[in-house]
Parts: C-alpha cells; sequence; structure tokens
C-alpha cells in the first residue's frame, strides 16, 4: 500500500507530534504540504519530512484554495482557528484529523461535524486518550463484565502545578476569549473518556469551580511590584518560579515539550531572553488568565449509571486516576497499571498493560497509526473518535459548564 499523504496546517507542537509519526513510519504516512506562518516552525517540519517547496505555505488557505492533492489532513492550529479549515478542507474531500477541542462553541462544533458527515470524509478527533493501550485494556475489562455492571466512576485529572502555570497561567490557554475555557480546553478529553469506558450517553450534568489561586490578591507579599519570575525576591521561595521550572530542564538538556514552546534557543541565553521578555517568564499573579484553576463535574448517564469528575491544577503531576465501582468488583487505574477487586473472592489482581513510547501515553502515535489505517483502506471502523460521539461529548463539556456559570443542573443538548 502506498503511504498516506498528509498536509499538516499547523506546525506547532501537535503538528510536529503528528509529522513525527510520518517521518518513523514513511512506509505509512507522509507529509507533502505544510501552512504555518512562523518562519522558523515552517521550515523545519519542511526540511525534516522532505515537503516539496511549493507546498510550504504561510497559510492554510493556499492549500486549500489548490485541487485535492493529498488524502488527508491535520488540522492542528489554535482551538478557535479549526472551523474554518476544517470545513475549507472537508468541502474538497480531504480525509481530516482535527485536534480537540473541535472548537471553542456548540455551533461552531456543530457546523463542523456537520460538514464532515456531509461530505462522508474519514474523520477523527485529537481525543488521544482514547487510543492509549491502557485505555483499550480498561474499556475490554468493563465490556468483559469482570466488575459486573458500572454504577459509578471517579474520576481526576491532576493537571500538575508547573503544567497548569505553563499552559493555562502563562500559556496559549490562560484567557478564555483567546482560546477556550478550561472544562474545553484540558478536560474535554476526560468527559470524552469517560463516555467511551462507561458506554453510555451522558444525560444530565451539575458543576463547580472557580479560578482561586492564580489572581493578583493570592500574590505574597514578599514578592513586591516584580511582574516577572527573573526580578522577583522571592522566586526562590515561589512553587510556580518559571526560572527554576525552565533553567533546570535546560540544564537537564531537555528540549521538547515545554521548553520548545518557550524558546528556539536551547541555551541559558535563549532561556532567559524569552523568561525576561516573553509570556513564560511573568508572575502567575500578574497575568490576565482567567480560566479555572479546579473544576468538579457531576454526570448522569443514560442508564442511572454516575460519574464524579475533578480537575486540579495545583497537583502533583501526575497521570489521570480512575475508580469504576461495578456491581461484581472495583477496577482502579493510573494509567500505568490496573487493579482489580472482586467481591466473590474479596481477591486483589494487577493487570499488566503493555505501554508504547510516544506522547499521552501511546495515545498521539496510536490515534495516528489508526488515522492513517482508515484513510489507506477507506475504513472509518478504525476511528474510535469520530464525528457523532466527538460533538456529543463536545456537547457535554459545554453544558457541564454552562451548569458551573448558571448553578444549576443542566440537561445535555441535543438529547
Ligand atoms: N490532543 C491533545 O492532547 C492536545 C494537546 C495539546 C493541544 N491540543 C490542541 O491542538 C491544537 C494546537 O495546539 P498546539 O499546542 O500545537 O499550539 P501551537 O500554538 O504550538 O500550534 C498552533 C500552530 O498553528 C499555527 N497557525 C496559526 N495560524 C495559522 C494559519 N493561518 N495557517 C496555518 N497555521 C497557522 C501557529 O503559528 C502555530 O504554530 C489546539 O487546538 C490545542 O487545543 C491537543
Amino acid at each position: 500500500m502506498k503511504p498516506v499523504k498528509l498536509l499538516i496546517i499547523g506546525a506547532g507542537s501537535r503538528g510536529k507530534t503528528y509529522a513525527r509519526y510520518a517521518i518513523e513510519h514513511p512506509d505509512v504516512a507522509r507529509v507533502v504540504g505544510v501552512a504555518e506562518p512562523r518562519e522558523f516552525f515552517r521550515a523545519s517540519m519542511a526540511e525534516k519530512n522532505q515537503v516539496p517547496a511549493e507546498n510550504v505555505v504561510e497559510d492554510w488557505t493556499e492549500l486549500a484554495a489548490r485541487p485535492k492533492f493529498a488524502d488527508a489532513v491535520v488540522i492542528a492550529t489554535s482551538d478557535a482557528l479549526h472551523m474554518e479549515p476544517a470545513i475549507a478542507f472537508a468541502k474538497k474531500g480531504y480525509a481530516m484529523l482535527l485536534e480537540k477541542p473541535l472548537a471553542p462553541d456548540a455551533e461552531s462544533c456543530q457546523r463542523i461535524v456537520e460538514a464532515a458527515l456531509e461530505q462522508n470524509i474519514i474523520f477523527a478527533v485529537g481525543h488521544v486518550m482514547r487510543y492509549t493501550q491502557y485505555t483499550q485494556r480498561l474499556k475490554a475489562l468493563v465490556a468483559s463484565g469482570l466488575i459486573g455492571d458500572v454504577v459509578s466512576v471517579q474520576h481526576l485529572e491532576p493537571v500538575g502545578y508547573w503544567h497548569y502555570a505553563h499552559s493555562f497561567v502563562r500559556g496559549n490557554w490562560h484567557n478564555e476569549a483567546a482560546s477556550s475555557f478550561m472544562l474545553l480546553a484540558k478536560s474535554c478529553h476526560d468527559l470524552d473518556w469517560l463516555r467511551y469506558i462507561i458506554g453510555q450517553r451522558c444525560v444530565q450534568v451539575s458543576s463547580f469551580g472557580s479560578l482561586k489561586h492564580f489572581r493578583k490578591e493570592e500574590k505574597p507579599e514578599q514578592a513586591g511590584t516584580a511582574t516577572r519570575c527573573m526580578d522577583c525576591a522571592y522566586e526562590t521561595q515561589c512553587p510556580y518560579s518559571a526560572k527554576r521550572f525552565y533553567l533546570n530542564r535546560l540544564e537537564r538538556n531537555e528540549q521538547g515539550w515545554p521548553l520548545d514552546v518557550i524558546t528556539t534557543e536551547f541555551t541559558r541565553e535563549g532561556v532567559e531572553a524569552a523568561l525576561n521578555d516573553g509570556p513564560y517568564g511573568k508572575c502567575v499573579y500578574e497575568i490576565d488568565n482567567d480560566v479555572v484553576d479546579h473544576q468538579v463535574v457531576n454526570l448522569l448517564y443514560e442508564n442511572g449509571a454516575t460519574a464524579s469528575f475533578t480537575m486540579i491544577g495545583t497537583s502533583r503531576i501526575r497521570d489521570r486516576e480512575t475508580i469504576l465501582f461495578g456491581t461484581c468488583g472495583e477496577l482502579r487505574g493510573d494509567g500505568e497499571k490496573i487493579t482489580h477487586y472482586d467481591f466473590l473472592t474479596e481477591k486483589t489482581a494487577e493487570i499488566s498493560i503493555e505501554h508504547t513510547a510516544s506522547g499521552h501515553g501511546g495515545g498521539d502515535f496510536g490515534l495516528m497509526a489508526s488515522f492513517v489505517k482508515a484513510v489507506a483502506t477507506h475504513d472509518a471502523s478504525y476511528i474510535l473518535s469520530g464525528p457523532a460521539e466527538s460533538l456529543e461529548t463536545h456537547l457535554t463539556v459545554f453544558a457541564a459548564e454552562q451548569a458551573r456559570r448558571e448553578n444549576r443542573v443542566m440537561p445535555v443538548q441535543g438529547l
């Protein structure tokens, strides 16, 4: 079979990850076009993937305007920049891998999914958590009836104090108007994952949460008027010091995420310049961030099962943790291992999982492998995050956010 020809729209963090899959699997996928306004990232992807010069452009519209010349498009632009390219490339008949979230509002999500369904294209959303070995094992165990019927689920997303500060205080997703609200930006994965594992539609939601800590009022007095970690007398005592966080990574010779988000110069001078001038050196108490740092969501499913979900920014960084309570036993998972407790035998057993090495617990490349296979064989059944269910779980997220804002229980739209 010929390698699937891919266009990458947006050569930032996510675009690079998906393009790397093609580099590592040249027999099944090849990047033949890239659109990216930032010169360094555009040139770097073009060179690494040997993209023909005529297909290396600054803006996605240039590629969408041409007659279709590849099999599929990967759209990895920022959240607010998904709808227009998604609809344009769908109309051209490209198979599509669209990063999550579909779009920042329900109507745009609906429009994207309608376009994908109308054109009958292979369409996958970047819900990478569905594609890990861990998730597949957990889902198979639940489906096998090992713990009977699932009655309730407790699911925790410990975002991690530094990851939260990096992405959601200083970074791309710090301000709702500029990107999207926290539950959509980060936890749309989790509400989608719960739906997948439980195998039921969510019908009602309630939610609480706020931005509690990363606000001016919470700034330690000792930090005085400093607005950047590089000039702050309190910096050595601050858990959120950008100076400590990024320079330590540099000392450990790390060059990948998250250091590659703040600079392209992996030297002390390069990182210090980013901390002195760029957003990632700002004091976490002195930014126009407004997304919540903690949120809980309660979910009711069609068959009466329930789930409670917690997203917490001020946590040790680690994988999500889940307990599934069934009628005959419990399953506990921490992203690495699964433990089963059986009510009849009163025995606990550890269930081993084979892990693969790519990002998001193997989900990044798991998704790409499935997507590429679906495109090559014209068989959408390889896609675990297709249009209809992705829209359904996005609508659950919008309902939960409305529940939080309006302090009420919300039905999930479209049911
Ligand atoms: N699936 C996941 O687990 C996961 C994880 C992180 C981010 N994301 C999502 O992936 C998307 C991209 O996130 P990211 O971290 O890679 O962001 P990023 O900012 O690193 O990359 C986005 C890129 O799009 C480029 N771009 C802007 N305008 C463009 C245009 N007109 N044409 C082509 N490219 C253009 C930007 O220059 C940038 O390089 C977001 O929607 C984000 O929410 C998904």
